[in-house]
């Protein structure tokens, strides 16, 4: 019996190892063929798969610290709701334009300098019969043979905030339209630089800046400079650049 017994055992034990010995290649053969996939997938297809996961896991990652902060600045606007309103540049172009030239030339300023931009619209508009300088019995000449005409304008202008106006208008008989000094004597330019800048037929802009200056009374007025409209940008960056100090 004991002899069964062990017979059994043997058997048993050699069937074990047996098992055991075809487990392990079949383990080997796993991992050889697993190998050789894992080699050539990065060269093909892993490193697309998995660069772009990558990539937008850290993304969201980084994404969620960003989605943070806006809690911190929804508390900062009470401190920008109470200060007072500030413009961009602090730059302003204010022009007058009866025909338009004006206007085109301080577009561009404005455009060029990212300035604001406004215009001096006299209450009473010019008509194409006003503006007839061949006859000087007309509105513009009548206004401009007398040097106490001071033209309504339409809307005041606040110059609150700015440090820098460019201050456009045509040349009307030699001088500034006398809205322009209607507008110089009704405002404060204390604290602003003023640029003069004209458009014209041909005239230059002549001692015009200077009357404007000593009519306002107040504002750091730099020489004024007559332009033709077809100045180029290139020339109208390096007089802003010159006027403003930069
Ligand atoms: C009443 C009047 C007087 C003018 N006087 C002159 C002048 O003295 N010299 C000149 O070169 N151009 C003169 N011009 C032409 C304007 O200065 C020129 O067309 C200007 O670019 C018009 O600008 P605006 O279109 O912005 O109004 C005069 C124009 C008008 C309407």
């Amino acid at each position: 019996m004991k002899r069964i017994i062990s017979i059994i055992i043997a058997v048993l034990m050699l069937a074990l190892m047996m098992s055991s010995c075809a487990e392990q290649p079949a383990t080997q053969i796993e991992e050889n063929t697993a190998a050789p996939s894992v080699t050539s997938a990065p060269i093909t297809s892993a490193p697309i798969t998995a660069a772009p996961t990558k990539s937008v896991q850290p993304a969201q990652s980084a994404q969620a610290p960003e989605t943070e902060p806006p809690t911190p600045t929804e508390s900062e606007p009470p401190t920008e709701a109470s200060e007072p309103p500030t413009h961009k540049s602090g730059v302003l172009v204010l022009y007058f334009s009866a025909t338009g030239n004006t206007k085109l030339l301080a577009d561009r300023i404005a455009k060029l300098e990212k300035a604001d931009i406004a215009e001096i619209v006299p209450a009473q508009p010019y008509t194409a019969e006003d503006l007839n300088y061949h006859d000087p019995s007309t509105r513009a000449s009548a206004e401009q043979n007398d040097p106490s005409a001071r033209p309504a304008i339409a809307e005041e202008i606040s110059l609150e905030g700015y440090s820098a106006i460019f201050l456009g208008y045509p040349i009307w008989w030699g001088k500034a339209p006398r809205i322009l000094n209607t507008f110089v004597e009704a405002n404060d330019l204390t604290g602003i630089t003023v640029i003069p800048f004209c458009t014209s037929g041909s005239s230059d802009i002549g001692a015009s800046d200077d009357e404007l200056a000593a009519l306002a009374g107040s504002g750091n007025w730099l020489q004024g400079k007559r332009f033709a409209l077809s100045v180029t940008n290139e020339e109208l960056l390096s007089w802003i650049g010159d006027s403003l100090g930069e």
